[in-house]
């Protein structure tokens, strides 16, 4: 199959030194990517700013912001079987980027902002013919909001996690299923996770192939 993942936070510039981001640290994103080319799959990776050494035999496009990230992906999402969402995108922008740095004035000063576009969303949306799989980072009310997720973005399935899983080494998540099934990862290492969705989406596909 071809994979296409993406793993990371999203930068969002005010100006060339500062930016809007969140604490994603892109791990994984990486771990998808490196168990599904072990399984001899293609794949291409699209990473938001990360610390993390390039997985091997990958095809990796680094991005910044999630209109680039969103702009990559375009690009390859028709050659692709299974889009793998890991990403921690950002949903907003500042409405103004400045080229030169912002200086400092008197008294407070606010940040205007404007949506970015729901990459999933969209493609769900568009009824692209591949395996569609998203994550979802819930604080609270968890499951409910994740399976509107599901739902609204037209997945095959969604991987709700908790803050707890950021930058850490292991996962505690529900992987919620289009057809209601539920599965329960506990506190398990990001390669092992990886693993199992890597496998879910090779399902999903095989399924929807005999129903063709
Ligand atoms: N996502 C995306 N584009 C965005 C925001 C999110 O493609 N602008 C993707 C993420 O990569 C993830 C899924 O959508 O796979 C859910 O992201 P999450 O931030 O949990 O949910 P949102 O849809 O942004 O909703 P909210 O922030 O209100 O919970």
């Amino acid at each position: 199959m071809k994979f296409l993942v993406t793993a990371g936070p999203t930068h969002e510039h005010l100006d060339p030194v500062r930016f809007l981001a969140n604490a994603s640290s892109g791990k994984m994103g990486y771990a998808i990517a490196r168990e599904a080319r072990r399984r001899g799959h293609t794949v291409s990776l699209i990473s938001g700013p990360t610390h993390l050494r390039p997985p091997r035999g990958i095809r990796l496009t680094k991005v910044i912001s999630a209109m680039s990230m969103r702009q990559a992906i375009k690009k390859e999402i028709r050659r692709s079987h299974c889009l793998v969402m890991a990403a921690a995108v950002a949903d907003y922008r500042p409405a103004k980027s400045s080229s030169a740095k912002i200086r400092k004035g008197k008294g407070p000063r606010s940040i205007a902002l404007v949506p970015n576009p729901d990459i999933l969303g969209e493609i769900g949306r568009s009824r692209w013919p591949g395996v569609l799989v998203g994550f979802s980072l819930e604080t609270e009310t968890g499951e409910a909001r994740a399976r509107d997720k599901l739902r609204q973005k037209r997945l095959d399935f969604i991987v709700q996690n908790a803050p707890a899983t950021i930058g850490s080494d292991s996962i505690t998540a529900t992987i919620l299923f289009s057809d209601g099934r539920r599965e329960i990862l506990k506190q398990v290492s990001k390669a092992v996770a990886a693993r199992r969705i890597v496998r879910l989406a090779e399902d999903a596909r095989k399924e929807r192939q005999q129903t063709r």
